[in-house]
Protein backbone atom coordinates (compact mmCIF):
# COMPACT_ATOMS: atom_id res chain seq x y z
CA UNK A 1 0.00 0.00 0.00
CA UNK A 2 1.34 3.60 -0.71
CA UNK A 3 -0.70 6.73 0.42
CA UNK A 4 -3.72 3.88 0.96
CA UNK A 5 -3.47 2.59 -2.77
CA UNK A 6 -3.38 -1.03 -4.02
CA UNK A 7 0.36 -0.73 -5.70
CA UNK A 8 0.32 -2.17 -9.57
CA UNK A 9 3.41 -2.77 -11.47
CA UNK A 10 3.88 -3.17 -14.73
CA UNK A 11 6.97 -3.58 -17.12
CA UNK A 12 7.25 -3.06 -20.64
CA UNK A 13 10.14 -3.99 -23.57
CA UNK A 14 11.28 -0.90 -26.17
CA UNK A 15 11.57 -3.73 -28.90
CA UNK A 16 9.13 -3.20 -31.60
CA UNK A 17 6.73 -0.65 -32.63
CA UNK A 18 3.72 -0.72 -30.76
CA UNK A 19 0.62 -1.47 -32.26
CA UNK A 20 -3.12 -0.54 -32.05
CA UNK A 21 -3.39 -4.10 -30.11
CA UNK A 22 -1.27 -2.45 -27.31
CA UNK A 23 -3.09 0.58 -27.13
CA UNK A 24 -6.48 -0.48 -27.14
CA UNK A 25 -6.23 -4.30 -25.50
CA UNK A 26 -4.07 -2.49 -22.46
CA UNK A 27 -3.21 0.81 -22.55
CA UNK A 28 -6.49 2.65 -23.15
CA UNK A 29 -7.75 1.01 -19.35
CA UNK A 30 -4.33 2.03 -17.63
CA UNK A 31 -5.32 5.34 -18.24
CA UNK A 32 -8.14 4.59 -15.77
CA UNK A 33 -6.10 2.61 -13.31
CA UNK A 34 -4.03 5.46 -11.84
CA UNK A 35 -7.26 6.95 -9.85
CA UNK A 36 -7.76 2.98 -8.02
CA UNK A 37 -4.16 1.75 -7.81
CA UNK A 38 -0.29 3.52 -7.53
CA UNK A 39 1.19 2.52 -10.85
CA UNK A 40 4.41 1.73 -11.77
CA UNK A 41 5.15 1.12 -15.47
CA UNK A 42 8.73 0.54 -16.07
CA UNK A 43 10.94 0.52 -18.90
CA UNK A 44 12.80 -2.74 -18.20
CA UNK A 45 15.68 -1.91 -20.34
CA UNK A 46 18.02 -4.82 -18.22
CA UNK A 47 15.32 -7.51 -19.87
CA UNK A 48 16.02 -5.95 -22.88
CA UNK A 49 19.84 -7.16 -23.49
CA UNK A 50 19.16 -10.47 -22.52
CA UNK A 51 18.70 -10.79 -26.52
CA UNK A 52 21.73 -8.58 -28.54
CA UNK A 53 20.72 -5.03 -28.96
CA UNK A 54 22.26 -2.34 -31.31
CA UNK A 55 23.01 0.11 -27.65
CA UNK A 56 22.02 3.43 -29.95
CA UNK A 57 18.54 2.24 -31.25
CA UNK A 58 17.56 0.46 -27.42
CA UNK A 59 18.36 3.59 -25.98
CA UNK A 60 16.03 5.48 -28.37
CA UNK A 61 13.41 3.55 -28.55
CA UNK A 62 13.57 3.45 -24.91
CA UNK A 63 12.94 7.02 -24.84
CA UNK A 64 10.32 7.10 -27.67
CA UNK A 65 8.05 4.76 -25.56
CA UNK A 66 8.52 6.79 -22.29
CA UNK A 67 7.70 9.28 -24.21
CA UNK A 68 4.49 7.35 -25.58
CA UNK A 69 3.19 6.41 -22.93
CA UNK A 70 2.90 10.14 -21.81
CA UNK A 71 1.57 10.93 -24.84
CA UNK A 72 -1.22 8.34 -24.89
CA UNK A 73 -2.81 9.76 -21.34
CA UNK A 74 -0.48 8.22 -18.99
CA UNK A 75 0.10 11.17 -16.25
CA UNK A 76 3.92 10.90 -15.16
CA UNK A 77 3.04 12.62 -11.81
CA UNK A 78 0.21 9.93 -10.93
CA UNK A 79 2.19 6.87 -13.20
CA UNK A 80 5.70 6.64 -11.87
CA UNK A 81 6.84 5.58 -15.65
CA UNK A 82 10.56 4.84 -15.39
CA UNK A 83 14.04 3.41 -16.41
CA UNK A 84 14.67 0.15 -14.82
CA UNK A 85 18.29 0.44 -15.48
CA UNK A 86 17.90 3.99 -13.33
CA UNK A 87 17.18 2.28 -10.20
CA UNK A 88 20.06 -0.07 -9.46
CA UNK A 89 17.47 -1.87 -6.59
CA UNK A 90 16.51 -4.18 -9.42
CA UNK A 91 19.53 -5.82 -10.05
CA UNK A 92 20.54 -6.12 -6.55
CA UNK A 93 17.53 -7.74 -5.78
CA UNK A 94 17.46 -9.93 -8.87
CA UNK A 95 20.77 -11.35 -7.40
CA UNK A 96 19.53 -11.54 -4.19
CA UNK A 97 16.12 -13.85 -5.53
CA UNK A 98 18.63 -15.90 -7.88
CA UNK A 99 19.70 -17.68 -4.64
CA UNK A 100 16.18 -18.19 -3.48
CA UNK A 101 15.28 -19.43 -6.98
CA UNK A 102 15.66 -23.09 -8.56
CA UNK A 103 17.72 -24.24 -11.82
CA UNK A 104 14.77 -26.62 -12.45
CA UNK A 105 11.81 -23.94 -11.67
CA UNK A 106 13.90 -21.70 -14.09
CA UNK A 107 14.17 -24.72 -16.89
CA UNK A 108 10.32 -25.18 -16.83
CA UNK A 109 9.73 -21.63 -18.25
CA UNK A 110 8.18 -21.67 -21.62
CA UNK A 111 9.51 -18.44 -22.84
CA UNK A 112 12.68 -19.74 -21.91
CA UNK A 113 12.19 -22.48 -23.91
CA UNK A 114 11.26 -20.72 -26.92
CA UNK A 115 13.77 -18.00 -26.99
CA UNK A 116 16.61 -20.33 -27.07
CA UNK A 117 15.31 -21.84 -29.38
CA UNK A 118 15.18 -18.51 -31.57
CA UNK A 119 18.78 -17.25 -30.34
CA UNK A 120 20.41 -20.71 -30.38
CA UNK A 121 23.68 -18.78 -30.73
CA UNK A 122 23.26 -16.35 -27.64
CA UNK A 123 21.57 -18.54 -24.72
CA UNK A 124 22.44 -16.59 -22.09
CA UNK A 125 22.32 -16.82 -18.58
CA UNK A 126 20.45 -13.51 -18.19
CA UNK A 127 17.92 -14.57 -20.45
CA UNK A 128 17.69 -17.62 -18.18
CA UNK A 129 17.33 -16.12 -14.98
CA UNK A 130 15.22 -13.48 -16.85
CA UNK A 131 11.91 -14.73 -14.39
CA UNK A 132 13.55 -13.68 -11.56
CA UNK A 133 14.72 -10.20 -12.41
CA UNK A 134 11.13 -9.75 -12.92
CA UNK A 135 10.09 -10.87 -9.69
CA UNK A 136 12.57 -8.42 -8.64
CA UNK A 137 10.81 -6.15 -10.42
CA UNK A 138 7.69 -6.59 -8.89
CA UNK A 139 8.72 -7.73 -5.30
CA UNK A 140 10.63 -4.55 -4.98
CA UNK A 141 7.42 -2.37 -4.91
CA UNK A 142 5.61 -4.56 -3.07
CA UNK A 143 2.84 -4.66 -6.38
CA UNK A 144 -0.54 -6.09 -5.28
CA UNK A 145 -1.29 -6.33 -9.02
CA UNK A 146 0.82 -7.07 -12.36
CA UNK A 147 -1.71 -6.29 -15.32
CA UNK A 148 0.51 -9.00 -17.85
CA UNK A 149 -0.37 -10.81 -20.81
CA UNK A 150 -1.32 -14.79 -21.00
CA UNK A 151 2.19 -15.07 -22.22
CA UNK A 152 4.01 -13.63 -18.90
CA UNK A 153 1.00 -15.43 -16.40
CA UNK A 154 3.76 -18.21 -16.07
CA UNK A 155 6.56 -15.95 -14.62
CA UNK A 156 4.17 -14.40 -12.80
CA UNK A 157 3.01 -17.78 -10.97
CA UNK A 158 7.62 -18.30 -10.29
CA UNK A 159 7.15 -14.64 -8.96
CA UNK A 160 4.61 -15.99 -6.38
CA UNK A 161 6.49 -18.87 -5.34
CA UNK A 162 9.73 -17.27 -4.92
CA UNK A 163 8.02 -14.30 -2.72
CA UNK A 164 6.19 -17.49 -0.73
CA UNK A 165 9.61 -19.54 -0.15
CA UNK A 166 11.30 -15.74 1.18
CA UNK A 167 8.89 -15.33 3.21
CA UNK A 168 8.42 -18.60 4.56
CA UNK A 169 12.23 -18.34 5.66
CA UNK A 170 12.30 -14.76 6.37
CA UNK A 171 8.61 -13.60 7.57
CA UNK A 172 6.40 -11.42 5.76
CA UNK A 173 8.89 -9.23 3.32
CA UNK A 174 7.05 -9.52 0.13
CA UNK A 175 3.63 -9.34 -0.86
CA UNK A 176 2.53 -11.42 -2.97
CA UNK A 177 0.99 -10.26 -6.19
CA UNK A 178 -1.84 -11.10 -8.07
CA UNK A 179 -2.53 -11.01 -11.76
CA UNK A 180 -5.05 -7.70 -12.40
CA UNK A 181 -7.51 -9.53 -14.83
CA UNK A 182 -9.72 -6.33 -14.63
CA UNK A 183 -11.53 -5.12 -17.08
CA UNK A 184 -10.27 -7.15 -19.60
CA UNK A 185 -9.76 -4.41 -22.82
CA UNK A 186 -10.24 -5.72 -26.93
CA UNK A 187 -8.82 -8.00 -27.72
CA UNK A 188 -7.72 -7.32 -31.64
CA UNK A 189 -6.79 -9.56 -34.30
CA UNK A 190 -4.02 -9.74 -36.71
CA UNK A 191 -5.49 -7.44 -39.99
CA UNK A 192 -4.06 -10.00 -42.19
CA UNK A 193 -5.17 -13.41 -40.29
CA UNK A 194 -7.75 -13.03 -37.57
CA UNK A 195 -7.20 -16.47 -35.92
CA UNK A 196 -3.91 -14.73 -34.71
CA UNK A 197 -3.06 -11.64 -32.02
CA UNK A 198 -2.25 -8.46 -33.82
CA UNK A 199 1.75 -8.23 -32.71
CA UNK A 200 4.03 -6.00 -32.60
CA UNK A 201 6.81 -8.31 -34.04
CA UNK A 202 4.48 -9.66 -36.90
CA UNK A 203 6.66 -10.20 -40.31
CA UNK A 204 3.54 -8.83 -42.63
CA UNK A 205 3.26 -5.22 -41.70
CA UNK A 206 0.13 -5.00 -43.24
CA UNK A 207 -0.92 -7.55 -40.17
CA UNK A 208 -0.89 -4.89 -37.93
CA UNK A 209 -1.62 -1.05 -37.49
CA UNK A 210 1.75 0.91 -35.49
CA UNK A 211 0.94 3.77 -33.28
CA UNK A 212 2.96 5.64 -35.11
CA UNK A 213 1.68 4.86 -38.47
CA UNK A 214 -0.25 7.92 -40.88
CA UNK A 215 -3.29 8.34 -41.63
CA UNK A 216 -3.15 7.06 -45.42
CA UNK A 217 -0.89 4.02 -44.06
CA UNK A 218 -3.60 3.01 -41.81
CA UNK A 219 -6.71 3.74 -44.31
CA UNK A 220 -4.37 1.81 -47.03
CA UNK A 221 -3.62 -1.47 -44.02
CA UNK A 222 -7.61 -2.04 -43.40
CA UNK A 223 -8.64 -1.54 -47.28
CA UNK A 224 -6.47 -4.76 -47.14
CA UNK A 225 -7.79 -6.42 -43.99
CA UNK A 226 -8.96 -9.70 -44.81
CA UNK A 227 -12.53 -10.27 -44.91
CA UNK A 228 -14.76 -12.30 -45.87
CA UNK A 229 -16.73 -13.47 -49.23
CA UNK A 230 -20.90 -13.49 -46.85
CA UNK A 231 -20.61 -9.44 -47.92
CA UNK A 232 -22.40 -8.56 -45.19
CA UNK A 233 -21.30 -6.47 -42.20
CA UNK A 234 -22.40 -8.92 -39.31
CA UNK A 235 -21.17 -10.05 -35.96
CA UNK A 236 -20.61 -13.63 -35.31
CA UNK A 237 -18.04 -16.24 -34.84
CA UNK A 238 -17.39 -17.35 -38.67
CA UNK A 239 -16.96 -13.94 -40.17
CA UNK A 240 -13.87 -12.96 -37.93
CA UNK A 241 -12.53 -10.51 -39.72
CA UNK A 242 -15.34 -8.34 -40.13
CA UNK A 243 -15.96 -9.06 -36.17
CA UNK A 244 -12.06 -7.72 -35.54
CA UNK A 245 -13.18 -5.14 -37.16
CA UNK A 246 -16.17 -4.17 -35.66
CA UNK A 247 -14.39 -4.66 -32.05
CA UNK A 248 -11.79 -1.70 -33.58
CA UNK A 249 -14.28 0.33 -34.53
CA UNK A 250 -16.52 -0.23 -31.41
CA UNK A 251 -13.40 0.45 -29.37
CA UNK A 252 -12.63 3.85 -31.19
CA UNK A 253 -15.93 5.18 -31.26
CA UNK A 254 -17.77 3.59 -28.01
CA UNK A 255 -20.72 2.73 -30.16
CA UNK A 256 -21.92 -1.37 -29.64
CA UNK A 257 -21.69 -4.08 -32.09
CA UNK A 258 -25.41 -3.98 -32.83
CA UNK A 259 -25.46 -0.45 -33.29
CA UNK A 260 -22.20 -0.58 -35.96
CA UNK A 261 -24.32 -3.79 -37.93
CA UNK A 262 -27.34 -1.55 -38.29
CA UNK A 263 -25.37 1.47 -39.00
CA UNK A 264 -23.79 -0.46 -42.12
CA UNK A 265 -26.71 -2.82 -43.00
CA UNK A 266 -26.84 -3.06 -46.80
CA UNK A 267 -23.55 -1.33 -47.05
CA UNK A 268 -20.37 -2.76 -48.93
CA UNK A 269 -17.05 -3.81 -47.18
CA UNK A 270 -15.07 -1.09 -49.12
CA UNK A 271 -17.59 1.55 -46.72
CA UNK A 272 -17.11 -0.23 -43.43
CA UNK A 273 -13.37 -0.68 -44.00
CA UNK A 274 -13.00 2.84 -44.24
CA UNK A 275 -14.98 4.13 -41.87
CA UNK A 276 -12.82 1.89 -39.22
CA UNK A 277 -9.47 3.10 -40.96
CA UNK A 278 -11.13 6.90 -40.21
CA UNK A 279 -11.99 5.98 -36.44
CA UNK A 280 -8.64 4.85 -35.62
CA UNK A 281 -7.16 7.32 -37.57
CA UNK A 282 -9.34 9.80 -35.47
CA UNK A 283 -7.92 7.97 -32.03
CA UNK A 284 -4.13 8.05 -33.77
CA UNK A 285 -3.91 11.38 -35.35
CA UNK A 286 -4.29 13.57 -32.10
CA UNK A 287 -1.92 10.83 -30.24
CA UNK A 288 1.22 11.42 -32.23
CA UNK A 289 0.97 15.13 -32.47
CA UNK A 290 1.33 14.82 -28.69
CA UNK A 291 4.27 12.52 -29.67
CA UNK A 292 5.91 14.69 -31.55
CA UNK A 293 5.32 17.73 -29.42
CA UNK A 294 6.70 15.84 -25.73
CA UNK A 295 9.57 14.45 -27.75
CA UNK A 296 10.22 18.24 -28.93
CA UNK A 297 10.52 19.26 -25.45
CA UNK A 298 13.64 17.76 -24.00
CA UNK A 299 13.86 19.57 -20.47
CA UNK A 300 10.17 18.56 -19.43
CA UNK A 301 11.11 14.39 -20.32
CA UNK A 302 14.19 14.61 -19.04
CA UNK A 303 12.56 15.83 -15.95
CA UNK A 304 10.14 13.37 -15.35
CA UNK A 305 12.63 10.67 -16.04
CA UNK A 306 14.67 12.19 -13.39
CA UNK A 307 11.83 12.42 -11.05
CA UNK A 308 10.04 9.35 -11.28
CA UNK A 309 13.37 7.50 -11.13
CA UNK A 310 13.71 8.68 -7.79
CA UNK A 311 10.72 8.30 -6.74
CA UNK A 312 10.82 4.63 -7.88
CA UNK A 313 13.99 4.63 -5.83
CA UNK A 314 12.83 5.64 -3.41
CA UNK A 315 10.33 2.60 -2.67
CA UNK A 316 12.79 0.07 -4.00
CA UNK A 317 15.17 0.89 -2.03
CA UNK A 318 13.03 0.69 1.19
CA UNK A 319 12.40 -3.16 0.34
CA UNK A 320 16.13 -3.79 -0.65
CA UNK A 321 17.21 -2.58 2.63
CA UNK A 322 14.64 -4.66 3.94
CA UNK A 323 16.17 -7.55 2.25
CA UNK A 324 19.86 -7.13 2.63
CA UNK A 325 18.98 -7.05 6.46
CA UNK A 326 16.78 -9.98 6.75
CA UNK A 327 19.53 -12.45 4.51
CA UNK A 328 22.55 -10.92 7.07
CA UNK A 329 24.24 -8.50 5.28
CA UNK A 330 26.11 -6.09 7.49
CA UNK A 331 24.40 -2.65 8.11
CA UNK A 332 25.13 0.84 6.60
CA UNK A 333 27.45 2.92 8.66
CA UNK A 334 25.83 6.42 8.49
N1 LIG B 1 8.62 -9.74 -19.33
C1 LIG B 1 7.62 -8.76 -19.63
C2 LIG B 1 7.29 -8.79 -21.12
O1 LIG B 1 8.12 -9.07 -21.92
C3 LIG B 1 8.06 -7.38 -19.27
C4 LIG B 1 8.27 -7.25 -17.79
C5 LIG B 1 9.46 -7.14 -17.16
C6 LIG B 1 7.26 -7.22 -16.81
N2 LIG B 1 9.27 -7.01 -15.83
C7 LIG B 1 7.94 -7.06 -15.57
C8 LIG B 1 5.87 -7.28 -16.85
C9 LIG B 1 7.24 -6.99 -14.37
C10 LIG B 1 5.18 -7.21 -15.65
C11 LIG B 1 5.86 -7.08 -14.42
O2 LIG B 1 6.19 -8.49 -21.47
Amino acid sequence: MIDGKKVLFSGMQATGNLTLGNYLGALKNWLTLSDEYECFYSVVDLHSITVRQDPAELRSRARKLLTLYIAAGLDPKKNCIYYQSHVSCHAELSWILNCFTYMGELNRMTQFKDKSAKHADNINAGLFTYPVLMAADILLYQADVVPVGKDQLQHLEITRDIAQRFNAIYGDVFTIPEPYLGKSGAKIMSLQDPTKKMSKSDENLNASIYLMDDKDTIIRKFKRAVTDSEGCVAYNDTQLGIHNLIDIYSACTGKTPEEIVKEFDGKGYGDFKLAVGESVADILTPLQARFYELEKDKAYIDGIIKENAEKAGYYANKTLRKVQKKVGFPERIR
